[in-house]
Protein backbone atom coordinates (compact mmCIF):
# COMPACT_ATOMS: atom_id res chain seq x y z
CA UNK A 1 0.00 0.00 0.00
CA UNK A 2 1.20 3.40 -0.54
CA UNK A 3 0.30 7.14 -0.33
CA UNK A 4 1.30 10.65 -2.61
CA UNK A 5 2.55 12.35 0.76
CA UNK A 6 2.85 16.65 -0.09
CA UNK A 7 3.98 19.21 1.99
CA UNK A 8 1.06 19.74 2.96
CA UNK A 9 0.49 16.48 4.46
CA UNK A 10 3.62 16.07 5.90
CA UNK A 11 2.91 16.94 9.33
CA UNK A 12 0.67 14.32 10.18
CA UNK A 13 3.50 11.45 9.10
CA UNK A 14 5.92 13.41 11.16
CA UNK A 15 3.72 12.18 14.21
CA UNK A 16 4.76 8.97 13.64
CA UNK A 17 7.93 6.53 14.75
CA UNK A 18 11.15 7.51 12.89
CA UNK A 19 13.58 5.20 10.86
CA UNK A 20 16.55 6.13 9.93
CA UNK A 21 16.16 6.01 6.54
CA UNK A 22 13.52 5.16 3.63
CA UNK A 23 14.37 4.19 -0.25
CA UNK A 24 11.17 6.01 -2.59
CA UNK A 25 11.89 4.55 -6.01
CA UNK A 26 9.00 6.80 -7.95
CA UNK A 27 8.23 10.40 -8.64
CA UNK A 28 5.24 11.83 -8.37
CA UNK A 29 3.44 13.36 -11.77
CA UNK A 30 3.91 16.32 -9.94
CA UNK A 31 7.71 16.11 -9.37
CA UNK A 32 7.64 16.54 -5.62
CA UNK A 33 5.46 13.85 -3.97
CA UNK A 34 6.63 11.24 -2.04
CA UNK A 35 5.17 7.73 -2.60
CA UNK A 36 5.87 5.80 0.29
CA UNK A 37 4.93 2.46 1.75
CA UNK A 38 2.55 2.96 4.51
CA UNK A 39 3.00 0.27 7.32
CA UNK A 40 6.14 1.33 7.42
CA UNK A 41 7.50 4.07 9.88
CA UNK A 42 8.85 7.00 8.30
CA UNK A 43 12.09 9.09 8.33
CA UNK A 44 13.43 11.67 8.62
CA UNK A 45 15.89 11.26 5.89
CA UNK A 46 14.04 10.29 2.16
CA UNK A 47 15.89 9.07 -0.89
CA UNK A 48 13.45 9.69 -3.67
CA UNK A 49 14.54 9.32 -7.45
CA UNK A 50 14.56 12.74 -8.95
CA UNK A 51 15.20 12.73 -13.18
CA UNK A 52 17.94 15.64 -13.34
CA UNK A 53 18.70 16.45 -10.23
CA UNK A 54 19.20 13.66 -9.05
CA UNK A 55 22.62 12.76 -7.74
CA UNK A 56 24.24 9.32 -7.14
CA UNK A 57 23.33 7.82 -4.06
CA UNK A 58 25.02 4.33 -3.02
CA UNK A 59 25.09 3.55 -7.34
CA UNK A 60 21.11 4.76 -7.28
CA UNK A 61 20.64 8.22 -8.94
CA UNK A 62 18.64 9.70 -5.91
CA UNK A 63 18.34 12.94 -3.95
CA UNK A 64 18.19 13.28 -0.21
CA UNK A 65 15.23 15.11 1.52
CA UNK A 66 15.07 16.04 4.74
CA UNK A 67 12.10 16.79 6.70
CA UNK A 68 12.56 20.12 8.29
CA UNK A 69 10.18 21.77 10.72
CA UNK A 70 9.28 25.49 9.88
CA UNK A 71 9.47 28.65 12.03
CA UNK A 72 6.03 28.51 12.37
CA UNK A 73 4.42 26.24 15.13
CA UNK A 74 2.92 23.08 13.75
CA UNK A 75 3.61 23.60 10.26
CA UNK A 76 5.82 21.10 8.63
CA UNK A 77 7.97 21.45 5.16
CA UNK A 78 9.75 19.26 2.99
CA UNK A 79 13.48 20.96 2.99
CA UNK A 80 13.90 19.55 -1.11
CA UNK A 81 10.74 21.90 -2.00
CA UNK A 82 13.01 24.71 -0.92
CA UNK A 83 15.87 23.68 -2.37
CA UNK A 84 13.79 23.00 -6.08
CA UNK A 85 12.55 26.59 -5.26
CA UNK A 86 15.90 28.21 -5.25
CA UNK A 87 17.22 26.25 -8.04
CA UNK A 88 14.32 27.94 -9.97
CA UNK A 89 14.90 31.03 -8.68
CA UNK A 90 18.55 31.21 -9.23
CA UNK A 91 18.15 30.33 -12.79
CA UNK A 92 15.70 32.91 -12.90
CA UNK A 93 17.78 35.53 -11.31
CA UNK A 94 20.88 34.53 -13.44
CA UNK A 95 19.12 34.33 -16.87
CA UNK A 96 17.41 38.12 -15.58
CA UNK A 97 20.71 39.59 -14.70
CA UNK A 98 21.81 42.93 -16.07
CA UNK A 99 25.36 43.99 -15.22
CA UNK A 100 26.93 47.20 -16.91
CA UNK A 101 28.56 45.16 -19.64
CA UNK A 102 25.46 43.73 -20.61
CA UNK A 103 23.58 46.95 -20.64
CA UNK A 104 26.02 48.48 -22.43
CA UNK A 105 25.39 45.71 -25.14
CA UNK A 106 21.72 46.47 -25.04
CA UNK A 107 22.51 50.44 -25.59
CA UNK A 108 24.71 49.76 -28.59
CA UNK A 109 22.18 47.34 -30.73
CA UNK A 110 19.18 49.70 -29.88
CA UNK A 111 21.80 52.68 -31.08
CA UNK A 112 22.39 50.59 -34.28
CA UNK A 113 18.43 49.98 -34.43
CA UNK A 114 18.04 53.21 -34.31
CA UNK A 115 19.83 54.76 -37.20
CA UNK A 116 18.77 51.52 -39.46
CA UNK A 117 15.35 52.83 -38.53
CA UNK A 118 15.96 56.54 -39.64
CA UNK A 119 17.78 55.03 -42.93
CA UNK A 120 14.76 52.81 -44.09
CA UNK A 121 11.47 52.85 -43.93
CA UNK A 122 10.68 48.54 -43.59
CA UNK A 123 12.55 45.85 -42.42
CA UNK A 124 13.30 47.66 -38.87
CA UNK A 125 12.31 46.85 -35.29
CA UNK A 126 12.43 50.59 -34.26
CA UNK A 127 10.05 52.27 -36.51
CA UNK A 128 11.63 56.09 -35.68
CA UNK A 129 8.48 57.61 -37.27
CA UNK A 130 8.41 61.09 -37.93
CA UNK A 131 6.13 62.85 -36.08
CA UNK A 132 5.24 65.47 -38.92
CA UNK A 133 5.58 68.29 -35.96
CA UNK A 134 7.16 71.03 -37.34
CA UNK A 135 6.70 74.15 -34.18
CA UNK A 136 6.73 72.75 -30.69
CA UNK A 137 4.93 74.99 -27.84
CA UNK A 138 6.78 77.92 -26.81
CA UNK A 139 4.85 79.40 -24.48
CA UNK A 140 3.54 82.07 -26.29
CA UNK A 141 0.23 79.66 -27.11
CA UNK A 142 -3.52 81.73 -26.68
CA UNK A 143 -6.82 80.55 -27.29
CA UNK A 144 -9.13 77.29 -26.54
CA UNK A 145 -8.30 73.99 -27.66
CA UNK A 146 -9.16 70.48 -27.16
CA UNK A 147 -7.55 67.09 -26.57
CA UNK A 148 -8.49 63.63 -26.36
CA UNK A 149 -6.08 61.13 -24.97
CA UNK A 150 -6.25 57.50 -26.11
CA UNK A 151 -3.94 55.22 -25.16
CA UNK A 152 -4.88 52.58 -22.24
CA UNK A 153 -7.93 51.10 -20.51
CA UNK A 154 -9.11 54.80 -19.83
CA UNK A 155 -9.19 58.05 -21.95
CA UNK A 156 -9.17 61.60 -21.11
CA UNK A 157 -10.71 64.58 -22.81
CA UNK A 158 -9.66 67.49 -21.84
CA UNK A 159 -10.07 71.71 -22.28
CA UNK A 160 -7.44 73.82 -22.31
CA UNK A 161 -7.03 77.75 -22.24
CA UNK A 162 -3.97 79.12 -22.92
CA UNK A 163 -3.30 82.38 -21.76
CA UNK A 164 -0.19 83.90 -24.31
CA UNK A 165 3.52 84.68 -23.10
CA UNK A 166 3.43 84.39 -19.05
CA UNK A 167 0.47 83.73 -18.75
CA UNK A 168 0.48 79.71 -18.66
CA UNK A 169 -2.95 77.39 -18.89
CA UNK A 170 -6.19 76.47 -17.04
CA UNK A 171 -7.41 73.26 -18.18
CA UNK A 172 -10.42 70.65 -17.32
CA UNK A 173 -10.52 67.45 -18.04
CA UNK A 174 -12.47 63.77 -17.65
CA UNK A 175 -11.59 60.12 -17.03
CA UNK A 176 -13.76 57.72 -18.95
CA UNK A 177 -12.89 53.85 -18.39
CA UNK A 178 -13.15 51.89 -21.71
CA UNK A 179 -15.44 48.56 -21.16
CA UNK A 180 -12.98 45.85 -22.26
CA UNK A 181 -15.00 44.57 -24.89
CA UNK A 182 -14.97 47.61 -26.88
CA UNK A 183 -10.73 47.05 -26.52
CA UNK A 184 -11.27 43.93 -28.38
CA UNK A 185 -14.51 44.66 -30.63
CA UNK A 186 -15.30 46.55 -33.70
CA UNK A 187 -13.90 49.85 -34.81
CA UNK A 188 -16.86 52.00 -34.98
CA UNK A 189 -17.86 50.15 -31.85
CA UNK A 190 -15.07 52.33 -29.62
CA UNK A 191 -14.90 55.10 -31.69
CA UNK A 192 -18.24 56.19 -31.47
CA UNK A 193 -18.11 55.19 -27.69
CA UNK A 194 -15.51 57.67 -27.22
CA UNK A 195 -16.72 60.16 -29.64
CA UNK A 196 -19.99 59.84 -27.66
CA UNK A 197 -18.19 60.94 -24.38
CA UNK A 198 -16.35 64.25 -25.96
CA UNK A 199 -19.56 65.16 -26.94
CA UNK A 200 -21.21 64.69 -23.63
CA UNK A 201 -17.79 66.55 -22.24
CA UNK A 202 -18.29 69.73 -25.25
CA UNK A 203 -21.78 70.17 -23.75
CA UNK A 204 -20.65 71.46 -20.76
CA UNK A 205 -19.19 73.85 -21.97
CA UNK A 206 -19.51 77.92 -20.79
CA UNK A 207 -19.96 80.57 -22.61
CA UNK A 208 -16.60 81.82 -22.59
CA UNK A 209 -14.99 78.59 -23.23
CA UNK A 210 -16.60 78.36 -26.50
CA UNK A 211 -14.45 79.39 -29.23
CA UNK A 212 -15.01 82.14 -30.83
CA UNK A 213 -17.50 82.70 -33.54
CA UNK A 214 -16.79 81.52 -37.14
CA UNK A 215 -13.94 78.84 -35.58
CA UNK A 216 -14.84 75.61 -34.96
CA UNK A 217 -13.07 73.76 -32.15
CA UNK A 218 -10.12 72.41 -32.78
CA UNK A 219 -8.78 68.98 -31.25
CA UNK A 220 -5.32 67.43 -30.52
CA UNK A 221 -5.65 63.31 -30.96
CA UNK A 222 -3.20 61.74 -28.63
CA UNK A 223 -3.50 58.24 -29.80
CA UNK A 224 -0.87 56.21 -28.36
CA UNK A 225 -0.08 53.34 -30.25
CA UNK A 226 2.21 52.94 -33.45
CA UNK A 227 1.07 55.36 -35.89
CA UNK A 228 3.16 55.48 -39.43
CA UNK A 229 2.02 59.53 -39.84
CA UNK A 230 1.09 61.13 -43.44
CA UNK A 231 1.00 64.91 -42.06
CA UNK A 232 0.75 66.63 -38.94
CA UNK A 233 -3.15 65.75 -38.75
CA UNK A 234 -3.45 62.32 -40.29
CA UNK A 235 -1.91 58.35 -40.02
CA UNK A 236 -2.26 55.11 -40.28
CA UNK A 237 -2.28 52.84 -37.78
CA UNK A 238 0.62 50.08 -38.13
CA UNK A 239 -0.76 47.70 -35.40
CA UNK A 240 -2.07 47.86 -31.68
CA UNK A 241 -0.69 47.31 -28.36
CA UNK A 242 -1.33 46.65 -25.25
CA UNK A 243 -3.85 44.56 -25.15
CA UNK A 244 -6.21 46.57 -27.56
CA UNK A 245 -7.36 44.25 -30.43
CA UNK A 246 -9.81 46.14 -32.37
CA UNK A 247 -11.05 45.13 -35.91
CA UNK A 248 -10.77 47.76 -39.04
CA UNK A 249 -8.51 49.99 -37.56
CA UNK A 250 -5.06 48.78 -38.88
CA UNK A 251 -3.91 50.22 -41.86
CA UNK A 252 -6.53 53.05 -41.60
CA UNK A 253 -6.27 56.84 -41.07
CA UNK A 254 -6.97 56.81 -37.45
CA UNK A 255 -8.03 60.74 -37.79
CA UNK A 256 -10.10 59.57 -40.64
CA UNK A 257 -12.13 57.24 -38.33
CA UNK A 258 -12.18 59.35 -35.56
CA UNK A 259 -13.52 62.44 -37.45
CA UNK A 260 -16.36 59.87 -39.10
CA UNK A 261 -17.19 58.90 -35.30
CA UNK A 262 -17.62 62.51 -34.34
CA UNK A 263 -19.98 64.00 -37.24
CA UNK A 264 -21.86 60.58 -36.23
CA UNK A 265 -22.34 62.46 -32.85
CA UNK A 266 -23.22 65.51 -34.64
CA UNK A 267 -20.16 67.36 -33.19
CA UNK A 268 -18.29 70.59 -34.46
CA UNK A 269 -14.92 69.83 -34.40
CA UNK A 270 -11.67 69.42 -36.20
CA UNK A 271 -8.80 67.52 -35.52
CA UNK A 272 -5.41 69.62 -35.77
CA UNK A 273 -2.87 67.27 -35.06
CA UNK A 274 -2.93 63.65 -34.16
CA UNK A 275 0.08 62.76 -31.67
CA UNK A 276 1.82 60.00 -30.02
CA UNK A 277 1.75 60.04 -26.12
CA UNK A 278 5.49 60.87 -26.25
CA UNK A 279 5.31 63.42 -28.70
CA UNK A 280 2.46 64.72 -26.75
CA UNK A 281 4.78 65.01 -23.21
CA UNK A 282 7.55 66.64 -25.58
CA UNK A 283 5.37 69.19 -26.19
CA UNK A 284 4.11 69.37 -22.87
CA UNK A 285 7.30 69.73 -21.55
CA UNK A 286 8.99 72.22 -23.98
CA UNK A 287 5.70 74.59 -23.01
CA UNK A 288 7.57 74.96 -19.59
CA UNK A 289 11.07 74.30 -20.51
CA UNK A 290 13.02 75.14 -23.69
CA UNK A 291 15.96 72.23 -22.76
CA UNK A 292 13.55 69.25 -23.45
CA UNK A 293 14.69 67.08 -25.86
CA UNK A 294 13.80 63.64 -25.12
CA UNK A 295 9.89 62.35 -23.84
CA UNK A 296 9.70 58.78 -21.93
CA UNK A 297 6.82 56.80 -21.13
CA UNK A 298 6.80 53.85 -19.20
CA UNK A 299 3.33 53.52 -18.10
CA UNK A 300 0.91 50.89 -19.14
CA UNK A 301 2.98 50.59 -22.30
CA UNK A 302 6.53 52.51 -22.81
CA UNK A 303 7.91 54.27 -25.72
CA UNK A 304 10.52 57.68 -26.19
CA UNK A 305 10.48 59.95 -29.04
CA UNK A 306 13.34 62.90 -29.27
CA UNK A 307 14.40 66.02 -31.03
CA UNK A 308 16.32 64.49 -34.02
CA UNK A 309 18.99 67.18 -36.98
CA UNK A 310 16.80 66.65 -40.13
CA UNK A 311 19.63 65.85 -42.14
CA UNK A 312 19.91 63.03 -39.78
CA UNK A 313 16.93 60.91 -40.71
CA UNK A 314 17.81 59.53 -44.44
CA UNK A 315 14.49 57.84 -44.83
CA UNK A 316 12.39 61.20 -45.06
CA UNK A 317 11.09 61.97 -48.31
CA UNK A 318 9.08 65.54 -47.51
CA UNK A 319 10.58 68.66 -47.78
CA UNK A 320 13.27 69.76 -45.39
CA UNK A 321 11.49 71.42 -42.15
CA UNK A 322 11.83 74.95 -41.83
CA UNK A 323 12.83 74.03 -38.15
CA UNK A 324 15.37 72.10 -39.15
CA UNK A 325 14.21 69.28 -36.88
CA UNK A 326 12.14 66.09 -36.95
CA UNK A 327 10.18 64.76 -33.75
CA UNK A 328 10.90 61.21 -33.97
CA UNK A 329 8.36 58.83 -32.48
CA UNK A 330 10.85 55.50 -31.75
CA UNK A 331 8.33 53.01 -30.88
CA UNK A 332 11.11 51.34 -28.72
CA UNK A 333 8.48 49.07 -27.33
CA UNK A 334 8.92 47.01 -30.47
CA UNK A 335 12.92 46.34 -30.07
CA UNK A 336 14.23 43.17 -29.96
CA UNK A 337 17.83 41.88 -29.77
CA UNK A 338 19.91 38.91 -29.00
CA UNK A 339 21.55 41.25 -25.83
CA UNK A 340 18.18 41.04 -24.04
CA UNK A 341 18.03 38.73 -21.13
CA UNK A 342 14.73 36.82 -21.88
CA UNK A 343 13.24 34.50 -20.20
CA UNK A 344 10.94 31.34 -20.25
CA UNK A 345 8.59 33.92 -18.68
CA UNK A 346 8.85 36.05 -21.44
CA UNK A 347 8.42 33.61 -24.33
CA UNK A 348 4.95 32.04 -22.63
CA UNK A 349 3.63 35.70 -21.94
CA UNK A 350 4.47 36.90 -25.32
CA UNK A 351 3.44 33.77 -27.18
CA UNK A 352 0.09 33.88 -25.37
CA UNK A 353 -0.49 37.80 -25.77
CA UNK A 354 -2.60 39.46 -28.58
CA UNK A 355 0.13 40.74 -30.32
CA UNK A 356 2.58 37.41 -30.08
CA UNK A 357 6.19 38.46 -31.33
CA UNK A 358 5.42 42.20 -31.05
CA UNK A 359 6.56 44.28 -28.57
CA UNK A 360 9.05 42.45 -26.80
CA UNK A 361 10.81 44.94 -25.51
CA UNK A 362 7.65 46.59 -24.47
CA UNK A 363 6.46 42.88 -22.96
CA UNK A 364 9.55 43.17 -20.47
CA UNK A 365 9.52 46.60 -18.62
CA UNK A 366 6.24 47.97 -18.84
CA UNK A 367 2.99 47.97 -16.47
CA UNK A 368 0.77 45.72 -18.37
CA UNK A 369 3.06 43.35 -17.97
CA UNK A 370 5.29 43.34 -14.89
CA UNK A 371 3.01 41.63 -12.76
CA UNK A 372 1.84 39.18 -15.26
CA UNK A 373 5.95 38.21 -15.61
CA UNK A 374 5.77 37.68 -11.41
CA UNK A 375 2.81 35.26 -11.88
CA UNK A 376 4.21 33.40 -14.74
CA UNK A 377 7.40 32.30 -12.16
CA UNK A 378 5.37 31.49 -9.81
CA UNK A 379 3.17 29.05 -11.31
CA UNK A 380 6.85 27.81 -12.57
CA UNK A 381 7.61 27.58 -8.84
CA UNK A 382 3.86 25.25 -8.55
CA UNK A 383 4.56 23.36 -10.78
CA UNK A 384 8.54 22.32 -10.02
CA UNK A 385 8.45 22.53 -6.76
CA UNK A 386 5.45 22.15 -5.73
CA UNK A 387 5.23 25.40 -3.64
CA UNK A 388 2.03 27.28 -2.64
CA UNK A 389 -0.50 24.28 -2.09
CA UNK A 390 -1.06 20.98 -3.24
CA UNK A 391 -2.20 21.50 -6.39
CA UNK A 392 -1.74 24.21 -8.67
CA UNK A 393 -3.83 27.14 -7.31
CA UNK A 394 -6.70 27.96 -10.06
CA UNK A 395 -5.75 31.83 -10.48
CA UNK A 396 -2.11 31.34 -10.55
CA UNK A 397 -3.27 29.96 -13.89
CA UNK A 398 -4.83 33.31 -14.85
CA UNK A 399 -3.50 35.74 -17.27
CA UNK A 400 -3.34 38.99 -15.39
CA UNK A 401 -4.71 37.88 -12.32
CA UNK A 402 -1.67 39.58 -10.56
CA UNK A 403 -0.95 43.26 -11.88
CA UNK A 404 1.73 45.87 -11.96
CA UNK A 405 0.35 47.92 -9.14
CA UNK A 406 -0.46 44.70 -7.19
CA UNK A 407 3.77 44.12 -7.17
CA UNK A 408 4.87 47.62 -6.25
CA UNK A 409 3.00 47.34 -3.26
CA UNK A 410 4.40 43.95 -1.98
CA UNK A 411 7.84 45.16 -3.50
CA UNK A 412 7.31 48.09 -0.78
CA UNK A 413 6.40 45.55 1.90
CA UNK A 414 9.55 46.47 4.70
CA UNK A 415 7.84 44.19 7.47
CA UNK A 416 10.11 40.94 8.63
CA UNK A 417 7.56 38.83 7.79
CA UNK A 418 6.16 40.24 4.40
CA UNK A 419 2.49 41.12 5.44
CA UNK A 420 1.58 43.00 2.55
CA UNK A 421 3.13 39.89 0.34
CA UNK A 422 1.07 37.80 2.17
CA UNK A 423 -2.49 39.99 1.83
CA UNK A 424 -1.99 40.39 -1.60
CA UNK A 425 -1.24 37.05 -2.38
CA UNK A 426 -4.51 36.16 -0.80
CA UNK A 427 -6.37 38.46 -2.06
CA UNK A 428 -5.49 38.76 -5.82
CA UNK A 429 -4.77 34.91 -5.92
CA UNK A 430 -6.68 33.21 -3.26
CA UNK A 431 -2.87 31.67 -1.63
CA UNK A 432 -4.00 31.55 1.90
CA UNK A 433 -2.34 31.09 4.18
CA UNK A 434 1.72 31.52 2.72
CA UNK A 435 4.30 30.30 4.02
CA UNK A 436 7.26 32.71 5.35
CA UNK A 437 9.65 31.17 2.57
CA UNK A 438 6.76 31.41 0.25
CA UNK A 439 6.56 35.00 0.48
CA UNK A 440 10.11 35.77 0.82
CA UNK A 441 10.66 34.03 -2.74
CA UNK A 442 7.47 36.12 -4.32
CA UNK A 443 9.34 39.08 -2.90
CA UNK A 444 12.45 38.19 -4.88
CA UNK A 445 11.07 37.31 -7.72
CA UNK A 446 9.48 41.00 -7.72
CA UNK A 447 12.54 42.37 -7.19
CA UNK A 448 14.30 40.64 -9.93
CA UNK A 449 11.64 41.45 -12.39
CA UNK A 450 11.31 44.98 -11.95
CA UNK A 451 15.52 45.69 -11.35
CA UNK A 452 15.71 44.33 -14.71
CA UNK A 453 12.83 45.94 -16.26
CA UNK A 454 14.57 49.02 -14.90
CA UNK A 455 17.74 48.60 -15.74
CA UNK A 456 16.37 47.92 -19.67
CA UNK A 457 14.65 51.32 -19.33
CA UNK A 458 17.26 53.13 -18.53
CA UNK A 459 19.69 51.60 -21.37
CA UNK A 460 17.26 52.65 -23.44
CA UNK A 461 17.09 56.18 -22.34
CA UNK A 462 20.96 55.92 -22.67
CA UNK A 463 20.63 54.65 -26.38
CA UNK A 464 18.45 57.81 -27.32
CA UNK A 465 21.05 60.34 -25.45
CA UNK A 466 23.61 58.58 -26.78
CA UNK A 467 22.07 58.97 -30.28
CA UNK A 468 21.58 62.96 -30.06
CA UNK A 469 25.68 62.92 -28.78
CA UNK A 470 24.23 63.98 -25.47
CA UNK A 471 25.64 60.80 -23.27
CA UNK A 472 28.60 62.80 -22.29
CA UNK A 473 30.32 60.41 -24.16
CA UNK A 474 30.62 61.76 -27.50
CA UNK A 475 29.70 65.19 -29.31
CA UNK A 476 27.68 67.52 -27.65
CA UNK A 477 28.26 66.60 -23.81
CA UNK A 478 28.24 69.21 -21.45
CA UNK A 479 24.62 70.64 -22.81
CA UNK A 480 21.83 70.47 -19.72
CA UNK A 481 19.27 67.95 -21.53
CA UNK A 482 15.72 67.57 -19.95
CA UNK A 483 14.36 64.27 -20.59
CA UNK A 484 10.24 64.70 -19.87
CA UNK A 485 8.63 61.40 -18.28
CA UNK A 486 5.53 60.34 -17.78
CA UNK A 487 3.82 57.24 -16.58
CA UNK A 488 2.29 55.07 -13.71
CA UNK A 489 5.22 52.58 -13.29
CA UNK A 490 8.00 55.99 -13.40
CA UNK A 491 5.53 57.83 -11.02
CA UNK A 492 4.26 55.06 -8.58
CA UNK A 493 6.60 52.11 -8.35
CA UNK A 494 9.74 53.75 -6.32
CA UNK A 495 11.57 51.01 -6.16
CA UNK A 496 11.46 50.71 -10.02
CA UNK A 497 12.20 54.15 -10.34
CA UNK A 498 15.02 54.25 -7.90
CA UNK A 499 16.92 50.91 -9.74
CA UNK A 500 16.47 52.81 -13.28
CA UNK A 501 18.31 56.10 -11.30
CA UNK A 502 20.63 53.82 -10.43
CA UNK A 503 21.60 52.11 -13.81
CA UNK A 504 21.36 55.44 -15.61
CA UNK A 505 24.24 57.51 -13.55
CA UNK A 506 26.10 53.54 -13.87
CA UNK A 507 25.91 54.00 -17.48
CA UNK A 508 26.88 57.91 -17.86
CA UNK A 509 28.96 57.88 -15.17
CA UNK A 510 28.30 60.71 -12.18
CA UNK A 511 29.69 63.53 -14.22
CA UNK A 512 27.74 63.42 -17.47
CA UNK A 513 24.15 62.28 -15.59
CA UNK A 514 24.75 65.56 -13.79
CA UNK A 515 23.71 67.40 -17.54
CA UNK A 516 20.58 65.25 -17.55
CA UNK A 517 17.25 65.89 -15.59
CA UNK A 518 14.81 63.52 -15.92
CA UNK A 519 11.49 65.58 -14.73
CA UNK A 520 8.20 64.10 -14.39
CA UNK A 521 5.44 65.81 -16.36
CA UNK A 522 2.23 64.28 -15.65
CA UNK A 523 -0.37 63.34 -17.83
CA UNK A 524 1.88 65.75 -20.10
CA UNK A 525 0.78 63.98 -22.96
CA UNK A 526 -3.11 65.73 -23.18
CA UNK A 527 -2.21 69.42 -22.51
CA UNK A 528 0.48 68.49 -25.08
CA UNK A 529 -1.73 67.59 -27.49
CA UNK A 530 -3.71 70.56 -27.03
CA UNK A 531 -0.99 72.47 -27.25
CA UNK A 532 0.10 71.00 -30.65
CA UNK A 533 -3.62 72.04 -31.86
CA UNK A 534 -2.76 75.64 -31.03
CA UNK A 535 0.53 75.50 -32.62
CA UNK A 536 -0.69 73.68 -36.04
CA UNK A 537 -4.21 75.49 -36.06
CA UNK A 538 -5.42 76.84 -39.44
CA UNK A 539 -6.15 80.01 -37.18
CA UNK A 540 -3.19 80.60 -36.29
CA UNK A 541 -2.74 80.51 -32.26
CA UNK A 542 -1.37 83.64 -31.46
C1 LIG B 1 2.69 52.20 -28.09
C2 LIG B 1 3.31 53.56 -28.18
C3 LIG B 1 3.03 54.34 -26.92
C4 LIG B 1 3.46 53.55 -25.70
C5 LIG B 1 3.19 54.29 -24.40
C6 LIG B 1 3.11 51.51 -26.81
O1 LIG B 1 2.44 50.29 -26.68
O2 LIG B 1 3.06 51.42 -29.20
O3 LIG B 1 2.83 54.25 -29.31
O4 LIG B 1 3.71 55.57 -26.98
O5 LIG B 1 2.80 52.32 -25.68
O6 LIG B 1 1.86 54.56 -24.23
Amino acid sequence: MSALITHRSIEAICQLPQVPELRLPTRSSRGFGLRVPLGDSLARRACVSWGSHARTDRGRRSVSYSLSRRQEPGVLVLAGQQQEAQRVLDEFREACATPLEKLEKVVDSMVLEMEAGLAAEDGCLLKMLPSFVENLPKGTERGIYYALDLGGTNFRVLRAVFGGPGEGCMQESEIFTIPHDLMVGESDDLFDFIASKLRDFVLRETENKSPPPGRKRELGFTFSFPVMQTSVASGTLIHWSKGFKVAGTVGRDVVEVLREAISRQNLDMEVAALVNDTVGTLAGGRYINGDVMIAVILGTGTNACYVERAEAVPKWKGPPPKSGIHVINTEWGNFGSPTLPTTFADDDLDRESVNPSEHIFEKMMSGMYLGDLVRRVMLRLAKDAGYFGDSIPEKLTKKLALTTPDISKMHADDSPTLEVVGEILKKKLDLDPTRLEERRVVYSIIDIIARRGARLAAAAIVAVLRKIGRDGKSGNGTSKTVIAMDGGLYEHYTKFRDYLNEAFVDLLGEEAAKNVVIELSKDGSGIGAALLAACHSKYGSQ
